[in-house]
């Protein structure tokens, strides 16, 4: 059952009811998280953690209370990290450490203790900021983020239709033991039925991905949000990666934020027998390290299933081929709208900060897109190289259409 992979019935991947508050031994990690944006915005984040202190994670019990705990330490420390921009080292632990940005230890351990109980890396991840980061706000269910980084609005909105993708997919999770039941029995029509609702689940994803266009202004998402989002490992700007002080001497590497995280779409390939590309496919593994264990767990079972494409192959049902083909039909269409997506909030404004820059000359939008970190122009947040990365997973995705018979 979903259970077992920490997967409900009713929230699939999102975690069900997440805390808002620690217990009140760790207030100065929760006053501090909850002022990221206004903190790093009047330059005062790194000095706030510098003098925050070191309290011990032994007090964390429950999983919801770990979950919160690494998303405020994690936002924190997207926070400090990126504070100056894609350059801004702390000047004086430069000269003291060298080339490399520091994580102070009253943050970087209780991070790391945290991390490790979690089977999370000590990095702010989809999990964090998108499925254990919400609230209701009143009593129809709307719901609100509980933290947030720079972006005001756009930042919001970025985490909140995130999130509605995730919720979208509900109802496909909740079908995906069918469909391998179905097939285990070998009963095509529970099979067909079950691909039925997730096709109609994917189709609401890419229908939830579009308010992407309504909540999220393109030039504050690249000019303000993404580096915050961004890791230390595949990033010029901190080739070496980022010491957690206390932890470790040598600095450490973890990628940045990325919808591969999400467990959706890895369940969605090893369900259908979507297959993808040699590198495509190493990057897509690597980011399964950065899913809760549970979750992870969940895509390599599925992974090890009788195959649904060979039962449908084998069957030769006419309704069966045809709703395989449809639920095929429609994750390579939201793949392709994704890759629309990040047109229109990556290479679009990528363009016009280089433009901007070959003219150096001040106009209205230029403000904000031309401080956008050069490092991320061709990259994902996750350190990808984002288009060709994309492409590359729809047209392998195509492939795992069955040829007209
Ligand atoms: N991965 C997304 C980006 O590259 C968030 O900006």
């Amino acid at each position: 059952s979903l259970d077992s992979y920490h997967v409900s019935e009713e929230y699939g991947f999102i975690l069900p009811a997440p805390l808002d508050e620690l217990p009140p031994y760790y207030q100065p990690w929760m006053d501090i998280a909850l002022r990221v944006p206004e903190l790093v915005h009047s330059h005062e984040l790194r000095s706030y953690v510098n003098k925050m202190p070191l309290l011990k994670s032994e007090f964390l019990q429950k999983h919801r209370e770990l979950r919160l705990a690494h998303l405020a330490l994690g936002t924190m420390t997207m926070g400090y990290v990126w504070q100056e921009g894609e350059t801004g080292k702390c000047f004086f632990l430069s000269l003291l450490m060298g080339d490399n940005t520091v994580l102070p230890r009253t943050l970087a351990v209780p991070y790391w203790e945290v991390s490790q109980r979690l089977g999370l890396p000590p990095i702010l991840t989809h999990a964090d900021a998108v499925l254990a980061n919400w609230k209701k706000k009143d009593p129809d269910g709307n719901v609100e983020m509980l933290l947030c980084l720079p972006g005001g609005e756009s930042a919001r909105g970025f985490l909140m239709v995130t999130l509605l993708v995730e919720q979208a997919a509900i109802p496909a999770l909740r079908n995906i033991p069918t469909v391998i039941n179905g097939v285990r029995r070998r009963d095509p029509e529970a099979v067909a039925e079950a691909l039925e609702v997730i096709t109609r689940s994917i189709q609401d994803m890419t229908a939830a991905l579009k308010l992407m266009h309504e909540y999220v202004e393109p030039s504050v998402f690249y000019g303000i949000m993404r580096i915050f989002l961004s890791g230390w490992k595949d990033n010029p700007n901190m080739p070496n990666g980022l010491i957690y002080e206390g932890v470790q001497t040598q600095p450490m590497q973890y990628s940045g934020g990325s919808a591969a995280q999400s467990s959706l779409l890895h369940c969605f390939d090893e369900l259908l027998g979507v297959k993808h590309e040699e590198n495509s496919s190493s990057f897509l593994i690597r980011m399964r390290d950065y899913m809760p264990p549970a979750h992870k767990k969940l895509i390599q079972d599925i992974s090890l299933q009788p195959s649904l494409r060979s039962f449908v192959q084998q069957q030769a049902s006419e309704a069966l081929t045809q709703s395989f083909h449809l639920c095929v039909t429609k994750l390579l269409a939201l793949r392709s709208y994704h890759i629309n997506v990040v047109s229109r909030f990556i290479t679009v404004p990528a363009a016009r900060a280089r433009q901007l820059r070959n003219q150096s000359q001040d106009s209205e939008d230029g403000g904000v897109i031309s401080r956008a970190p050069t490092a991320l122009e061709e990259r994902g947040t996750g350190g990808s190289g984002i288009m060709t990365f994309l492409k590359t997973v729809r047209d392998h995705t195509k492939e795992a259409l069955l040829s007209e018979t």
